[in-house]
């Protein structure tokens, strides 16, 4: 049963159920979504919990007579040809209909740096835990002392998930390098992006280990996106519309690959929340839009950077040989200050995917 509510009071008809939970709210439960939820082992499979039942054997006119037996809600269904079906529905499931999504949880510069600098040192603890809890609510999480080691950070990626092999490799050196196929390796200054934008899809998880500082500049800076859009949202309603209709394009190409993928800026839900954030100017196209239109689209384009990179909205920080960054590459976003050409600067990098990080999460909490 759930650990939040309980059911107070219930009341049966054919057509479906109502329930009054003991947090005081009450649901209305359709008759064809709990055929559907029906956990007897012959409409789920014991093994895999999945359907047995195919979509197309659902009957819209099922009716319905239900009775509450200790955590399961037994039910006799009745279809329209009159054939009947005893099966039963877990409370947790109903349980789950009337939990609220958790809030998200945004963060300032202030917020966000203790957010990395409570991480956990790996020389003295094996716990990815709270990294990976930090990633799941607030985009973004770190550790310290990962071997200093190349190939270290695709390792880091396997004890959650699995490493996305780019056209970058597997494992990508950020590093000075004297034939750049892309600007993050040279010793330019980076402006807050998300990485790879121009594929379809674009990878969720981003990790990067230093492996070696540089000894001035250099320095790595963290955003939130999710607040950037909702600061955009509420001080300019319609730039926020229009960055979030509007598809863009983005292109990277090089002697072994051309990639190009579309999508807007801010990616929302269908009940309006920000879902994802896709902003690198260095490789986004000048969007094919109408000419009233364009002028709306910079103004908001160009506001949701300054909202990004202004005073105390970005975390700043100086990653150290052993530090490890995780974030969701669809909320967070990231850049760098330039350093010296010729110093030691070395960080390496790989992606990976979200899901991973919120089974891991799952599978936690159910120990
Ligand atoms: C990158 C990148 C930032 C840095 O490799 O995607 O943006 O700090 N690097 O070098
Ligand atoms: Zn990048």
């Amino acid at each position: 049963m759930s650990a939040i509510a309980c059911i107070r009071r219930q009341a049966c008809t054919p057509t479906g159920l109502t329930l009054e939970w003991s947090t005081g709210q009450a649901d209305h439960v359709p008759a064809i979504w709990l055929r559907d939820a029906c956990a007897c082992e012959r409409c789920r499979d014991p093994g895999s919990d999945q359907h047995l039942v195919d979509v197309l054997d659902l009957d819209e006119g099922v009716t319905v007579e239900a009775a509450l037996v200790a955590d399961r809600l037994m039910v006799t269904f009745t279809d329209r040809s009159g054939s009947r079906h005893d099966g039963w529905v877990p409370v947790e499931r109903l349980a789950a209909r009337i939990r609220p999504d958790p809030p998200t949880c945004v963060w300032t510069s202030a917020h966000g740096a203790t957010l990395l600098t409570g991480a956990v040192d790996l020389a003295s603890s094996d716990d990815v835990m709270p990294l990976l809890r930090a990633v799941d609510s607030y985009g973004i999480g770190m550790v310290h002392g990962v071997p200093t080691v190349p190939g270290e950070v695709a390792r880091f990626a396997e004890r959650f998930g699995f490493v996305r092999v780019t056209n970058y490799g597997a494992v990508f050196d950020v590093v000075a390098s004297d034939d750049p196929v892309n600007l993050a390796y040279t010793p330019a200054p980076l402006a807050l992006h998300t990485d790879n934008p121009y594929r379809d899809p674009v990878p969720t998880v981003q990790l990067l280990h230093c492996l070696a500082a540089s000894a001035t500049g250099g320095a790595t800076r963290f955003a939130d996106g999710f607040l950037a859009a909702e600061r955009l949202r509420f001080e300019a309603p319609h730039g926020f519309a229009m960055l979030s209709s509007c598809d863009v394009s983005f292109r990277f190409h090089d002697a072994t690959c051309d990639l190009g993928a579309r999508g807007r800026l801010i990616d929302v839900d269908a009940t309006g929340a920000v879902v994802g954030i896709r902003v690198n100017h260095r490789s986004m196209e000048p969007p094919e839009l109408a000419a009233a239109e364009l002028t709306d689209f910079y103004g908001a384009y160009r506001r949701l950077c300054e909202l990004l990179a202004a005073p105390g909205a970005a975390i700043e920080l100086t990653l150290a040989p052993g530090d490890l960054v995780v974030w969701d590459n669809r909320r967070v976003l990231h850049g760098r200050a330039g350093f010296p050409a010729s110093g030691a600067r070395h960080l390496q990098g790989c992606y990976a995917d979200i899901d991973a990080v919120r089974s891991a999460v799952r599978m936690a909490a159910r120990t």
